[in-house]
């Protein structure tokens, strides 16, 4: 099976109906996407997919409909993205374990809503739980790289 990850082709050999989440973390050693409930009810797990944030503990490998993109191939230390630079400015992390999947998600909706208001925020994000409450923290960061993109 052709998976397309970060840019990459991998040819796996990995049974169809193996959650894509295991995929990432234990065949591609891309452990920055992470399992927190396993159905769907936390948003740790988000990763973009054609785009579209997608949780991989839902999603089996035989069904990936486009090229994935994880945390790890979003930007990077030396090129964050804007969002990842005003996550960073804006400290969003405490413990970190739910922060991929928030900026995952956050990254989504910012490629279908350059200027999204609070209410939207809310909306989007409400599936993606944090047990540190970085939820006033992720509303502003998400706001600040809206500006940050529309000055690009
Ligand atoms: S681990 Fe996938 S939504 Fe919680
Ligand atoms: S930062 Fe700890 S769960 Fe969100």
């Amino acid at each position: 099976m052709r998976l397309r990850v970060n840019d990459q082709t991998h040819e796996l050999d990995l049974p169809g109906e193996m959650p894509l989440l295991w995929v990432l973390r234990d065949a591609l050693n891309l452990t920055g996407t992470k399992f927190g409930c396993g159905v769907a009810a936390c948003g740790a797990c988000t990763v973009l997919i054609d785009g579209e944030a997608a949780r991989s503990c839902q999603v089996a490998l035989a069904d990936v409909w486009g090229p994935v993109t994880t945390i790890e191939g979003l930007g990077s230390p030396e090129a964050p993205t804007p969002l990842q630079a005003a996550w960073n400015d804006h400290q969003v992390a405490q413990c970190g374990y739910c922060q991929s999947g928030q900026i995952m998600q956050a990254a989504a909706l910012l490629a279908e809503n350059p200027a999204p208001t609070d209410d939207e925020i809310d909306d989007w994000m409400g599936g993606n739980l944090c047990r540190c409450g970085t939820y006033g923290r992720i509303r502003a960061a998400i706001h600040d790289a809206a500006t940050r993109m529309q000055e690009r």
